[in-house]
């Protein structure tokens, strides 16, 4: 006896259906991105309720405490998780989704003899563990628990195709026989392929990997919603896997590589992480005075900001910094390049929270013209991105990847903390450049210096 009849559970899970899809759609921009996500979470909320109220549970006992468990685990860490480390948290949430997924397919195994059913229960137990080991492997290397270089050891390649003939085999007989033994084989050969799949990806491409490790456990969900019988897991598990899709397309275009080329460059000897080259050619440093001064008569001044921003938690000063200097009559805007930061919206979520206005942040595309006419670039905490070698160092691992023109401006000061390079490992010949100024130090603690000269102007 249940307290609601399938209609109703049927309408109940429409309303989550709808929820999930205008969460996508809020999540789609900065402004709405809150409302979305709060959206989504009700959305989610409504189908577990509606679980619980139209299905003959057993173990009622054990499922709460697990989802009590996942809560007091789940909560603190995401409140107290810091945005810089957002990518190896959804790496984490995203491979726990595979992973139950593959086990949800594990133990449905033993109720089911219709091929087909079994045909999507191999698919959510392969993708699944794929998804699972993968993020795990994403996660240590986000986490520098182990080296973020591509790992690669001979005959890879090999190994990596033998897995998938013993996958292909090892799902042909699963469905035939349905037997758990063979299924648990095919389990550990999943397992075995994310690793595999994940070791070779270098440091700087690992965001995108986990993108698309999201499209894998998305199309699990989908999967594990067939054998289920769950529309709403269908439906939820195809958003994801769509959107992961895009996302991940999006990411690797905006990098200006193929997806191919991010999960096997290195196989072709091209490094994902490139070299650690420093030279010792000289530079143009100078004092936070002379940097108020650059900033404080010029008329209009675009700021870059980037992933060392986010690490010196600069936010804060960088706006009233913008401020004070919009007072004197400056004309500020800030321009985000698209994988500024480590991960999407980066750096559009960390001048949120410093109260910039979206109208005072611009594409790439919009702002790249503006360059020429713009006396100052500040670039705080970025360098891959306003790095010319994207355009002109073939060979190079970032060549192809369209940056910021910071370059064409009058002058261009870096705030930074030495002449070490970016992600990519690459040295940045912008740095070298006659109109470009260094001002060394931790960014929070330059944008103050900075702060204080200018208000003294
Ligand atoms: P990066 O090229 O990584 O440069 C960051 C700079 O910040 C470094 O030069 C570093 O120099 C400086 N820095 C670090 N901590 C600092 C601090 N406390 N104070 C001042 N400076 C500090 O960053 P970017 O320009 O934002 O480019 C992003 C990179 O990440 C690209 O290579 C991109 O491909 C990669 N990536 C991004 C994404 C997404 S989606 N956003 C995904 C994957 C990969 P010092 O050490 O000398 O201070």
């Amino acid at each position: 006896m249940t307290l609601l009849d399938p209609t109703w559970a049927a309408l109940l899970y429409l309303v989550a259906a709808v929820c999930f899809i205008l969460a996508l759609r809020g999540l789609a921009a900065p402004k709405t991105a809150r409302r979305g996500n709060l959206i989504g979470a009700f959305g989610a909320l409504v189908a577990v309720v509606t679980v619980f109220l139209s299905t003959e549970l057993d173990n009622v006992p054990w499922i709460l405490g697990a989802i009590a468990v996942g809560a007091l685990v789940a909560a603190p860490v995401s409140r107290r998780v810091k945005m810089t480390q957002m990518p190896q948290l959804v790496a984490v949430f995203n491979g726990v989704g595979g992973g139950a997924a593959a086990l949800v397919a594990l133990l449905e195994l033993a109720h089911n003899d219709d091929p087909w059913v079994r045909l999507a229960i191999v698919f959510a137990l392969l993708v699944g563990a794929i998804s699972f080991a993968g993020s795990a492997i994403t996660f240590a290397k986000l986490q520098e628990l182990m080296t973020t270089r591509p790992v690669l050891f001979p005959g890879l390649p090999v190994v990596m195709g033998l897995v998938v003939v013993l996958a292909i085999a090892g799902a042909a007989v699963t469905i035939a026989t349905g037997s758990t033994g063979y299924a648990l084989v095919l389990l550990a050969i999943g397992l075995a392929a994310g690793v595999l799949l994940v070791l070779p990806v270098g440091g700087a491409d690992v965001p995108i990997v986990i993108s698309l490790l999201n499209a894998f456990t998305g199309l699990a969900v989908a999967a594990s919603g067939l054998v289920l019988d769950n529309v709403l897991l269908v439906v939820a598990g195809t958003l994801v896997g769509a959107s992961g899709t895009i996302l991940t397309q999006a990411m690797a275009a905006a990098m200006g590589r193929g997806v191919t080329g991010i999960l096997f460059g290195a196989f072709r000897g091209g490094s994902t992480a490139g070299s650690t080259t420093q030279s010792e050619r000289p530079v143009r440093s100078s004092s936070p005075e002379d940097v108020a001064v650059l900033l404080g008569y010029a008329q209009r001044v675009i700021v870059v900001p980037g992933y060392g921003l986010a690490v010196a938690q600069g936010q804060h000063t960088l706006v009233e910094l913008a401020t004070t200097l919009e007072a004197r009559g400056t004309e500020v805007v800030y321009a985000i390049h698209p994988v500024a930061g480590r991960m999407p919206g980066h750096m559009n979520v960390l001048l949120a929270e410093a109260n910039v206005p979206y109208e005072s942040l611009k594409e790439m595309a919009d702002v790249n013209p503006e360059f020429k006419t713009t006396d100052v670039v500040l670039v705080v905490g970025a360098n891959d991105v306003v790095n010319p070698a994207a355009k002109t160092s073939p060979g190079s691992p970032i060549y192809g990847m369209p940056i910021l023109e910071a370059g064409d401006a009058r002058q261009v000061v870096f705030l930074k903390r030495s002449m070490r390079p970016g992600f990519a490992g690459i040295e940045n010949e912008l740095l070298y450049e006659p109109q470009t100024t260094l001002l060394f130090g931790d960014a929070k603690d330059s944008l103050g210096k900075v702060l204080a000269a200018v208000k003294a102007l």
